[in-house]
């Protein structure tokens, strides 16, 4: 029991001293003690970082819902479990109980398996933040089927390549999302994505909007009369610890997106420890996480770790902007919500409205704040403390990935003392290492390296789906025996981790992980485009935004410029989704180039950030003469 719950700094230190001792038996007595298992384990933990493989809790089986719903019944059945809050403030807030979830879960459950769904069947999600999002996960997880859900603003040819890439026979969707004062017509979306995508037989679309919508015979069916006609009861099939849960998508610096896979029992375990320690949750507090459940926050931090502890979970399904800036504490006051968790571009966007957007709301509820995605500068962590915090919720600065499957590092709050920019320390369970870049590890404190894990901890995705060779390569190679994380990271003399940023070509803008292979590759498909290399730059809301460099083929030199720019957008809207859109576009005569052929992504990222003092040794180049060109015509 007294490991579940950290409520001092003491404690932390004793608790994680333990978990790095002897990190079966930690693992092993909070599963014990906190979850349903049909049947127990026969080995806690067996792993090979250099296959890689990792197995938590093998031979024991279980059902995730039934930690989720379920068991929840006998005491919590008329408790809120997800307090649903419309995108337009005229709509009344749903209060979805425990008793109420289960039948929903399991009426959908049912029409899954009435539509040939079964035990590790793949079904892709594609839906705004609205009840059914959740309920869909968790009735794919009943049934053992493996879900995979696709962020509601990724374009159709982003959403076909996740269908294919997993094999998925069913798509959830909706006629349409309601973002702001905006309606999207998703199931248009899908339309034109599932024209690609031959595997998928059936369609299940939620009513939303009520908009225009086309039904394809045979394919498309709405979900509600199913629902309706559907048994209130299922039971949940039983599956092992290491059958997957579901798949998600994270960018990668090269290629196509990665089918992040998690399995069952080690994500359930972590996720759950994790939520009760990192947002010290109590029963009746009402906990609000502001990601989209497209993202893996929303899977760990929205559904499951927060319905595994039987909490209320809040779903938002607007922005903070509508219908103004003050909506984000307008839900604080209504809900008297207790733990915030949101992102840093989040925060830098509200601090630049006016404070009475702030002010005149009662956030008094409050006891934790958290931030997420990327990291937080010291002016946002200010203005979070001071203005939403009023200096009294600790600022949980959460450090983790798509690929960790929950939170890493992050101060335990009203345990470990906070500074700005610094996620602090480990979560019991996890062993951070700084590497440096020949491979050594860099020891003792006031240091700083590349971040990398030594030890696997229970939620660590298992592979990439249909690709393990990637997974290796990508992880497990660049530091052999340990997990290369693709951040940087400083100790400081305490042994306070801060994250510096990726040190690879993943660019983080709004909190969002785009690789830059993809936006090269759309861009590249412009029939005027020879060839392009995107970089990151420092933006004030964004912390960073997309700078395109473009050479232009012959036919397109006498072009419109700004034309060009706005066929290009187009084009990464379609291919990706509008979160990809490139800030800047520069036209320029030549790439610089290593004698290999690379581009030098190193020195466009600094003329793009303006920090030209220093260009290191561009002799070596194929075409140094170039690097002047581009700084010359380098945008305003
Ligand atoms: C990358 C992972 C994990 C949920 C959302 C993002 C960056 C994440 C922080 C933080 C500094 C952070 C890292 C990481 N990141 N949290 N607190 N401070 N950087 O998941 O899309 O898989 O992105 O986000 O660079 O590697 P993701």
């Amino acid at each position: 029991m007294s490991n579940y719950h950290i409520k001092h700094l003491e404690e932390y230190w004793q608790v994680y001293r333990r978990s790095v001792r002897n990190p079966e038996n930690f693992w092993e007595e909070i599963a014990e003690e906190h979850f349903l298992w049909r049947k127990r384990w026969d080995k806690v933990l067996s792993w090979d970082f250099s296959k890689p493989e990792v197995k938590w809790y093998e031979g024991a089986q279980l059902n995730i819902t039934e930690n989720c719903i379920d068991r929840h019944l006998a005491t919590r059945a008329d408790k809120t479990a997800i307090l649903f809050e419309p995108n337009d403030p005229a709509e009344a807030t749903q209060h979805i109980t425990y008793r109420q979830l289960y039948e929903r879960v399991c009426r959908f459950a049912n029409v899954l398996a009435e539509q040939g769904v079964g035990k590790g069947d793949r079904v892709c999600i594609y839906l705004p933040m609205i009840p059914e999002l959740a309920v869909s996960l968790l009735a794919c997880a009943r049934l053992g089927a493996v879900h995979s859900v696709v962020f509601a603003g990724f374009s159709a040819t982003a959403l076909a390549t996740r269908i294919n890439d997993c094999d998925c026979k069913l798509v959830i969707c909706s006629d349409g999302s309601y973002r702001g004062s905006k309606t999207i017509d998703l199931k248009a979306i899908v339309d034109k994505a599932l024209e690609e995508c031959p595997g998928v037989e059936t369609s299940l679309v939620v009513k939303r909007t009520g908009g225009q919508v086309t039904m394809q015979g045979g394919r498309d069916k709405w979900l509600q009369p199913l629902l309706d006609a559907a048994d209130a009861q299922r039971d949940a099939t039983i599956v092992d610890a290491e059958d997957p849960l579901f798949v998600l998508y994270t960018s990668g610096s090269t290629g196509k997106p990665k089918g992040m896979v998690h399995t069952t029992g080690g994500y359930m375990v972590y996720t759950a420890y994790t939520f009760k320690n990192a947002f010290q949750y109590r029963e009746n507090d009402v906990y609000w996480c502001t990601a989209d459940i497209g993202w893996i926050t929303g899977h760990s931090y929205i559904v499951y770790g927060p319905l595994a502890n039987g909490a209320t979970t809040v779903m938002f399904e607007g922005v903070p902007s509508y219908p103004d800036y003050g909506r984000f504490w307008e839900i604080v006051e209504k809900h008297k919500v207790t733990q915030f968790y949101t992102a840093p571009t989040a925060i830098r966007a509200l601090a630049k409205e006016n404070l009475d957007f702030v002010n005149k709301h009662d956030l008094s509820s409050l006891k934790v704040l958290g931030t997420v995605g990327e990291p937080i500068n010291e002016e946002a962590w200010h203005w979070y403390n001071e203005n939403v915090g009023k200096k009294n919720s600790p600022i949980i600065d959460t450090w983790w990935q798509t690929e960790t499957g929950g939170i890493m590092i992050s101060p335990i709050p009203y345990s470990t003392p906070t500074i700005p920019t610094f996620a602090t320390l480990p979560m019991p369970g996890i062993q951070p290492v700084l590497m440096d870049e020949n491979g050594k590890e860099i020891k003792g404190n006031g240091v700083e390296g590349r971040l990398a894990i030594k030890f696997p901890w229970p939620s660590i995705a298992r592979t990439i789906y249909g690709n393990h060779e990637r997974y290796r390569d990508t992880y497990f190679s660049a530091y052999p025996g340990t997990y290369f994380t693709g951040d940087g990271a400083l100790r400081d003399a305490v042994g306070y981790y801060r994250i510096t940023g990726r040190v690879d070509d993943v660019i983080i803008v709004s909190g969002h992980n785009l690789g830059t292979a993809p936006i090269e590759d759309a861009i590249n498909e412009h029939p005027a485009v020879a060839e392009s290399a995107i970089v990151g730059y420092p933006h004030d809301i964004k912390g960073n935004a997309l700078y395109g460099y473009v050479t232009l083929k012959e036919t397109g030199e006498g072009r419109d410029q700004d034309n060009l720019r706005n066929e290009i957008n187009q084009l990464i809207t379609d291919r990706i989704g509008p979160i990809a859109k490139l800030q800047k576009i520069q036209f320029t005569a030549g790439l610089p180039k290593t004698r290999s052929g690379k581009i030098m992504r190193r020195i466009l990222r600094k003329i793009a950030g303006k920090d030209t003092s220093n260009l290191g040794d561009i002799s070596t180049l194929l075409n140094p003469e170039v690097v002047q060109a581009i700084m010359d015509e380098s945008l305003a």
